[in-house]
């Protein structure tokens, strides 16, 4: 990875405190030591020592394909911190998005596929949910499983759905599933094993809104809860 001299990093906190730290830099809108003059402050002691001009820097560790349905706790964090609008980080702080053509991270070879203009609005919506543990995909992005983790390595688009093997991946297999869920009470109904058969996850576990019981719209006494149903 590239180095940069000490007397680069001075000049760096020199300049942030002369703006006030948090101020936004003039220039440079992605030089992440105007905000982060000690990157230690947020990712921890035991983190190798990192100067962080631009996320580029980040990326000979991190960046990389997540190993599929898996957990990754960068992907989660570095969107946790900057994505609600509030924080005064835009996504182009970091990513380069040229619609309906391509989007990656700055410095990054990768594609992360060819959103357009209203796939980017729609998930822009939905990015800052991983900052309120909100529905699934917020419940997940609290146990480190990122977008990613559920849409796989691409942008996510419109109508965007998740088919069940790639829950199962993390969640399976079904038998084990099944008899998680099974019921304590006669006469009650495991929502993982019914005359429905291969159902789909999503029938009833939505990933941005509340999730539902779809049994209940004919067996209306089951007292069964799906997670997550506010
Ligand atoms: C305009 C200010 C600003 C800039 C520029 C900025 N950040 Fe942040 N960053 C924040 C704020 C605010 C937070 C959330 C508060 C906190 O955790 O300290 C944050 C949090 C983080 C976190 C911790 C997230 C968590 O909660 O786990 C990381 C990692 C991070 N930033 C990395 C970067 C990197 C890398 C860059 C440069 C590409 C960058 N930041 C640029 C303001 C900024
Ligand atoms: C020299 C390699 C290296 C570089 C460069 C690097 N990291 Fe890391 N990072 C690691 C290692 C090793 C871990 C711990 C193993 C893991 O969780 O992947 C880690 C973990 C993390 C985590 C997850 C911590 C957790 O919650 O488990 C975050 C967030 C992170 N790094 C942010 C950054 C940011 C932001 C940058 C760029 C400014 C960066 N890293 C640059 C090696 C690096
Ligand atoms: C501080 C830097 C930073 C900012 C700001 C940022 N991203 Fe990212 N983003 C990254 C990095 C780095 C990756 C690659 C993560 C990986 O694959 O491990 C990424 C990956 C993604 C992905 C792929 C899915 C995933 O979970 O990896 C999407 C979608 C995405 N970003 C959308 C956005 C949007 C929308 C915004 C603005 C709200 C945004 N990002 C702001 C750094 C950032
Ligand atoms: C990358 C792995 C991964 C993928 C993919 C994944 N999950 Fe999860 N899921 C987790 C983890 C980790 C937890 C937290 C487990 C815990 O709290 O012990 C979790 C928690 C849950 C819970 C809450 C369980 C509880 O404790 O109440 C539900 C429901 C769930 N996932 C459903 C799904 C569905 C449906 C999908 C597909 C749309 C999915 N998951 C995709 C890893 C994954
Ligand atoms: C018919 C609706 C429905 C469908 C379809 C469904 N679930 Fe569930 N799921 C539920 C309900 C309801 C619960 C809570 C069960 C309970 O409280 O005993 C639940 C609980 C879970 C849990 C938490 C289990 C635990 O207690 O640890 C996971 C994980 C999960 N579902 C994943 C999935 C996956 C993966 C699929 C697709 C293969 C799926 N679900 C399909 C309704 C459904
Ligand atoms: C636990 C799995 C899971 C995670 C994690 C997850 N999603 Fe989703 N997402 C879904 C499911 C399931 C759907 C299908 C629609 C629904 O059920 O809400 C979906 C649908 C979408 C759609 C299409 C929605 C529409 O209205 O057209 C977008 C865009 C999207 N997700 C973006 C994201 C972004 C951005 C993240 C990370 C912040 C994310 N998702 C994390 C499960 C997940
Ligand atoms: C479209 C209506 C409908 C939906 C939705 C529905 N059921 Fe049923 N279910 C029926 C009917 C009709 C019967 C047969 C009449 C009876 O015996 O009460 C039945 C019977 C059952 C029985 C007892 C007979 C058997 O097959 O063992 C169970 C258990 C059951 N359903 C579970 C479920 C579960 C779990 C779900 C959600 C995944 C579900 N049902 C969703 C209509 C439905």
């Amino acid at each position: 990875m590239k180095r940069f001299p000490e007397s680069w990093l001075m000049a760096a906190l020199l300049l942030a405190f002369a703006g006030g730290l948090g101020a936004a830099p003039a220039k440079a809108p992605a030089a992440c030591g105007a905000c982060h003059p000690d990157f230690k402050k947020v990712l921890g002691d035991a983190h190798p020592a990192v100067k962080g001009r631009s996320i580029a820097e980040c990326l000979p560790c991190h960046g990389k394909p997540a190993p599929d349905a898996g957990k990754n706790a960068f992907a989660v964090r570095i969107h946790r911190g900057h994505a609600a609008p509030e924080s005064g980080v835009p996504c182009s702080a970091c990513h380069e998005f040229k619609a309906g053509r391509s989007f990656t991270v700055k410095g990054g070879k990768r594609s992360l596929g060819k959103p357009d203009a209203a796939d980017f609005a729609r998930t822009r919506e939905l990015m800052p949910v991983p900052g309120a543990a909100t529905y699934l995909s917020g419940h997940h992005a609290a146990k480190q499983v990122s977008c990613a983790g559920c849409h796989g390595p691409a942008f996510p688009l419109r109508g965007g759905e998740v088919a069940n093997p790639r829950c199962l991946a993390c969640h399976g297999p079904m038998e084990a599933l099944a008899e998680k869920t099974k019921p304590k009470e006669a006469h009650g109904l495991n929502p993982h094993k019914s005359h429905y058969g291969d159902i789909a996850c999503t029938a009833c576990h939505f990933g941005h809104q509340p999730s539902v019981v779809l049994c209940k719209d004919c067996h209306p006494k089951t007292t069964l809860v799906a997670p997550f149903d506010k």
